[in-house]
């Protein structure tokens, strides 16, 4: 009978056979639920022969490099490869504002840090082996959407790694390449990940970044990081979870308005809270969140995260608006 322990078993078997003996392989992790998943199946398979990578660039929310780092690792036992490159994302956004243009860059220093990482793997793997598989959390949507088709593999993928032979080329690894969303997040459950990988709602590789109107700094991620965690909080507490696609939160941050609080005249920064519902992305509605839940989230980062002094909802369904804001 089908049941999702059969999912889980059928791919690491699959796995196990694709990698072989003695192959080695990398995972890059996002902190989100499809590269986590894929991660903790190819684990299950060849176990410390796995080397995953996580690049900390700066821009994730309050607790999530922590969640990768600790909570990630103690559920599946995984090599773990953290690359703290904080300094060089922000010294590489300095003074940009255009959003296409904090694309392009945040895109650049993560190939390069990746493949920076990864050279660094494959020169210190025991003598003799081959480091040769590259895993990724393709589901089948994608699969379907490339003209793949399901279940073929040995895609060669020519994903050239700095300082190496140019002709070195990985194997691709697709552990859920035959798996639906909702599946995926059964098999992150079965395999013990944290809830707070399993049920992540979508969130963008340029992260923070282009969740801050303005140029992007550690002091004003900061703030946006604490108003972000209190919104997510609330939502959480309300139950709502998983009736809400994504909850961005925008902090705009060239922007001031004037307010008050206790005596005094305050001069803060606006954020806007972007909740939607959707059913993938390409079409989106703004969430009639509770009054009484937006509520207690415009109180608490009003008063608890400093120089933020209003909190807005954006009520645009997309089209015409996007669901992030750059
Ligand atoms: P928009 O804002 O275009 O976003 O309605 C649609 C979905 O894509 C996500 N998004 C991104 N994801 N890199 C990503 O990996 C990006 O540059 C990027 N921009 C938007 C967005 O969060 C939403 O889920």
């Amino acid at each position: 009978t089908w049941t999702i322990g059969n999912i889980a078993e059928e791919q690491i078997e699959r796995i196990r056979e694709q990698i072989g003996e003695d192959g080695r392989a990398i995972c890059g992790l996002s902190g989100g639920v499809d590269s986590a998943v894929a991660a903790a199946i190819v684990q299950k398979a060849i176990g410390d022969r796995l080397t995953c990578v996580y690049v900390d660039h700066g821009l994730m929310r309050k607790n999530e490099t922590e969640q990768i780092e600790r909570d990630f690792v103690a559920a599946t036992g995984t090599n773990l490869v953290v690359v703290d490159a904080e300094k060089q994302f922000l010294d590489a956004l300095a003074g940009v504002t255009d959003p296409e243009e904090k694309r392009k860059i945040i895109g650049r220093e993560f190939i390069r840090t990746f493949e920076a990482a990864e050279a660094d793997i494959i020169k210190s793997a025991p003598e003799g082996t081959k480091v040769a598989f590259l895993v990724q959390g393709t589901l089948y949507p994608d699969v379907v959407e490339s003209g793949g088709g399901a279940g073929t593999s040995n895609i060669k993928s020519h994903h050239n790694v700095g300082g190496l032979p140019e002709d070195l080329e990985f194997e691709l690894v697709e552990p859920l390449r035959t798996l639906f969303k909702d599946e995926v997040r059964l098999v992150g459950e079965q395999l013990g990940l944290p809830d707070e990988i399993v049920w992540r709602h979508p969130f963008p590789g340029p992260g923070l970044g282009i969740r801050i109107i303005g140029e992007v700094t550690r002091e004003r991620l900061d703030l946006l990081r604490e108003a972000d965690a209190i919104a997510r909080e609330e939502l959480t507490n309300a139950g709502l979870d998983r009736d809400i696609w994504q909850f961005p939160v925008v902090l705009l941050a060239d922007v001031r308005s004037v307010g008050v609080q206790g005596d005094g005249r305050t001069y803060g920064h606006p954020v806007v809270l972007r909740p939607v519902t959707s059913e993938d992305a390409m079409t989106a509605d703004w969430a009639r969140l509770p009054y009484d839940l937006l509520e207690r989230i415009s109180t608490r980062i009003t008063n608890e995260v400093r120089d933020i002094n209003r909190v807005t909802v954006d009520i645009t369904s997309k089209p015409p608006g996007t669901i992030e804001w750059e």
